[in-house]
């Protein structure tokens, strides 16, 4: 077998803690052998309180390219020589490009929302929001909707107050931002249930098997297009399934947001079916 690496080899990887459940070494590695792109994609479990000291460390290992993920997104923006626009607004990072030494932050989340959105519905402006959950998740979500140009957004929250922050900070990107989006508290979802055309948890509620539902699952409408952003068939989705509901999981977000990660990286365009293969062996 011919080993797939050298002296010239790139170094990219994820930076995370724990990261040892994340699929991004996997699909990234097959993503730059399938364009035999002389580069390896690592995990790299960093403690919080050496999160610095680790992005110096992209720049004195030329570590080419990194993704960001939990706990570290939000953390990470403040040791950054440059930011994206999206993470000005959506005040996480999720990748980083190392341009000779000077790092540059992005965040692809709201790109790989929308384009998994797309997978089931061609023209998201026309239709009605229910998004649930207010945080960095949430955010990314909400830009990617406003950026479409989608008009009216219901945002439901156990802490109302974090959606107005939202509304505040995104005045600059939509004035109309405070007509479009509507915040209500989670006891509230289901009297907005017939206001909606799609429903998206955004939230971490679910992840775990025994999570009690966030509302009446039963509420849910066969014409509802249900999306979890979880990587996995949450009770959400699986009443979704039942009622006969359009529905999506998390891994079409997971998968654009590497690509366009990789793009940013190499200037190539991304091999999205490579990689979503790998994605579905799990
Ligand atoms: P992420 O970056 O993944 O979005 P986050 O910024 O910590 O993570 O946001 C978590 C979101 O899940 C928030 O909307 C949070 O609600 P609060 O803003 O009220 O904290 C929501 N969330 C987490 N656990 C929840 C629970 N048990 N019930 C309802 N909402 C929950």
């Amino acid at each position: 077998m011919e080993i797939p690496v050298n002296g010239e080899t790139e170094v990219y990887g994820i930076i995370g803690y724990p990261v040892k459940h994340s699929k991004s070494p996997q699909f990234q590695t097959a993503a730059f052998l399938s364009l035999k792109i002389n580069a390896i994609y690592l995990p790299f479990e960093v403690k919080p309180e050496n999160l610095e000291t680790a992005v110096n460390g992209i720049k004195a290992l030329s570590i080419k390219g990194t993704n960001i993920t939990v706990p570290h997104k939000e953390e990470v923006v403040k040791y950054l020589d440059e930011i994206s626009e999206e993470v000005r607004y959506i005040g996480a990072c999720n990748t980083i490009k190392n341009i000779d030494g000077y790092l540059k932050g992005y965040n692809t989340d709201a790109y790989g929302f929308i384009e998994g959105l797309k997978e089931i519905l061609s023209e998201p402006y026309s239709k009605r929001f229910l998004i649930i959950g207010a945080g960095g998740a949430s955010r990314a979500v909400l830009y990617g909707l406003i950026r479409e140009g989608v008009q009216k957004i219901i945002v439901a929250n156990r802490t109302v107050e974090r959606i107005h922050e939202i509304i505040k900070d995104f005045k600059t990107l939509n004035r109309f931002v405070d007509q479009i989006i509507q915040p209500v508290s989670l006891d509230h979802i289901e009297e907005k249930l017939g206001e909606v055309d799609v429903i998206v948890n955004t939230t971490s509620v679910g992840l775990k098997d025994e999570d009690p539902p966030l509302f009446n699952y039963s509420k849910i409408k066969k014409d509802h297009i249900v999306i979890d952003i979880i990587y996995k068939k949450t009770k959400l989705l699986q009443k979704a399934e039942e009622k006969g509901c359009v529905y999506q999981d998390g891994l079409p977000m997971l998968l654009y947001q590497g690509a366009r990660a990789f793009e940013i990286w190499t200037g190539q365009k991304a091999p999205v079916e490579v990689m979503r293969k790998i994605l579905e062996e799990k």
